[in-house]
């Protein structure tokens, strides 16, 4: 499966998002995961490398692509359970490439006039790729929401402006909390800096909404099942396709 998280404005969390998704599908749904990293900042890619080479967090794999990288992204998901793709808009063509293949689509933004100014215009690049890849799923997610309850009007007001395009918006949404950059040193994410906080509370959330789940364990099921359809044809597939050409 293929999760792009993207979007054009700089800052809104994409990488951050990006980089606890993956933790949440390496450590908590037992996943194989690999990280594109489409930014030449290489935020990812350097959150990879600090993270590998500390032996007591799980090792994630990343690679950085550019430009039309749809074929490399196929490529990938036959070898990984997840392929998660970092994707700013200075790069658009990967953002569009990303989209033609991605099942779901996660776009950050911060309850501030200037993200918002950018949804109809991200609206447009989904429109046109869901033309060619009708099972997209692109949802918003409100992020570095203000935690003050008179600022709360703000994220409903942002939710609002999202509604009135077509596509979903998570209820769930992540607040403007410290950990979040601080996680991020040594290659840290908000799950293994503080296992019981909030910030890990509100990315599982994101990451499930998202996902349609209501808890890794689902995931992990998922798979098994799958396994266990393919073993049997497997074991019983050769028979059955030889029965349907005699018949045909
Ligand atoms: N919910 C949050 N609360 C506080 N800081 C955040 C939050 N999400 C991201 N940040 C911080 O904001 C900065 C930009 O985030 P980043 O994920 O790199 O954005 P993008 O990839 O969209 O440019 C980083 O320093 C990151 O730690
Ligand atoms: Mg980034």
């Amino acid at each position: 499966m293929i999760i792009l998280v993207g979007g054009e404005k700089g800052g809104s969390g994409k990488s951050c998002l990006a980089q606890n998704i993956a933790v949440f599908l390496t450590t908590e749904a037992q996943a194989s995961v690999i990280m594109v990293d489409c930014d030449p900042q290489r935020t990812t890619s350097d959150w990879i490398q600090a993270r590998n080479n500390n032996p007591n967090l799980a090792t994630i794999n990343c690679v950085q692509l550019y430009g039309k990288i749809r074929n490399d992204l196929l490529s990938l998901e036959q070898h990984y359970d997840y392929v998660i793709v970092d994707c700013g808009g200075q790069d658009n063509l990967a953002l569009r490439a990303s989209m033609s293949v991605a099942s779901h689509v996660l776009m950050p933004l911060r309850p501030k006039r200037r993200d918002l100014k950018t949804v109809s215009h991200m609206d447009d690049i989904v429109s046109t790729c869901l033309m060619i890849n009708p099972k997209m799923q692109a949802s918003f997610v409100i992020t570095q929401c203000p935690s003050l309850p008179n600022q709360a009007g703000r994220i409903t007001e942002a939710k609002d402006v999202c509604r009135t395009y077509d596509i979903k918006v998570l209820d769930a949404v992540n607040y403007s909390r410290n950990i979040y950059d601080d996680s991020e040193e040594s290659g840290l994410s908000v799950f293994e800096l503080e296992p019981k906080g909030k910030a890990t509370e509100e990315m599982r959330s994101i990451a499930c909404e998202l996902l349609g789940i209501t808890d890794a364990k689902q995931l992990i099921d998922q798979r098994n099942n799958i396994a266990s359809v393919t073993t049997l044809r497997g074991n019983y597939g050769t028979g059955r396709s030889q029965e349907k050409r005699f018949v045909m």
